[in-house]
């Protein structure tokens, strides 16, 4: 099921429905017209795609006993505006839209994908009272893409043979782990891959991060929103739970104190299957990296703090 079928919802939707690990997707959204335009259209599409059932519904009837509930729903980003100033709209909506799908859904894992998404991860697994492993959200999945897209393009090597990532906030204090990049099979400084050696350049580094950091604020600038890279980063992660792949992915759970961190929501490289976050994954970190990292996760305790959770 997926819940609020705005712009990042439906991108999901297109996105999970290729990758035909389901069933049945069960479409859930406030604008019931608007939804039902949505359905009408992407279902004159199933021929073209592996069998699904495709319907719009109600968390209450079509989408009781979901295996995965996507969150998509709540204001999103205007132009020039964070993450964070999202927070207390959202955590409104969230005080109303969890616990009818913990209700309704009791076994599902939920995959919270709305802004700011860390603090609402956090929210939903409060309000929803699941176990911490069954509630995770898409976190920096996106952030590490283009983390990898960005090696990619500049050394000329496709972004499937960068192996690297983001951790921490999805958001700005987000951490890149440039010590554990790894392209074509070696690290940056091993410099196995002509030109990778060019990238261990801190000031180098500082503007990649920063082009990665900066990425959603330049796409809401240009098309007034980011849907296809969050949708497709989705649904990487719906994949990876309902085939239970035990698949490395930065998605934010619960750190349970990991690395000595604030207990906060947060992506760290996790096994993600059909428990959700079912461990996380102990990489090695540089000094300057483990204090980003704490650095980001005292932001999100604060910003916790704040919003009463
Ligand atoms: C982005 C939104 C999903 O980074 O936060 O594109």
């Amino acid at each position: 099921m997926i819940v609020g079928c705005g712009a990042v919802g439906m991108a999901c939707a297109v996105s999970i429905l290729h990758r035909g690990c389901q069933e049945e997707l069960v479409l859930v959204d406030v604008a019931h017209d608007r939804l039902e335009g949505e359905v009408m259209d992407l279902c004159h599409g199933l021929p073209f795609l592996p069998r699904t059932d495709l319907r719009a519904g109600s968390v209450e009837e079509e989408g009781r006993d979901a295996d995965l509930v996507v969150i998509t729903a709540g204001v999103a980003q205007r132009p020039g505006q964070s993450r964070r100033e999202l927070i207390e709209r959202n955590a409104d909506l969230f005080r109303r839209l969890v616990p009818p799908i913990a209700l309704h859904c009791p076994r599902a894992v939920l995959l919270v994908v709305s802004n700011p998404v860390d603090v609402l991860t956090h929210i939903a697994g409060q309000l929803s009272g699941f176990p911490a492993h069954r509630v995770i959200g898409s976190g920096t999945v996106l952030d590490s893409a283009r983390f990898r897209m960005a090696i990619s393009r500049r050394l000329g090597i496709d972004p499937h043979d960068v192996q690297a990532w983001v951790i921490g906030e999805h958001g700005d204090s987000e951490v890149p782990v440039w010590s554990r990049v790894v392209v074509a099979g070696s690290g940056l400084v091993d410099g196995g891959w002509e030109g990778s050696r060019t990238l261990a350049d801190p000031e180098l580094q500082e503007l990649f991060h920063d082009e990665v950091r900066q990425a959603a604020y330049e796409i809401i600038r240009l098309k007034g929103s980011t849907s296809w890279a969050i949708g497709l980063a989705t649904a990487e992660i719906v994949e990876a739970v309902l085939r239970s792949k035990d698949q490395m992915l930065t998605v934010s759970s619960r750190s349970h104190g990991h690395y000595g961190l604030p207990d906060v929501c947060l992506s760290l490289p996790t096994i993600v299957n059909d428990s959700g976050a079912a461990a996380l994954v102990q990489m090695a970190l540089t000094e300057k990296e483990m204090g980003q990292l704490r650095q980001s996760a005292e932001l999100l305790r604060g910003m916790l703090d704040e919003a009463g959770f």
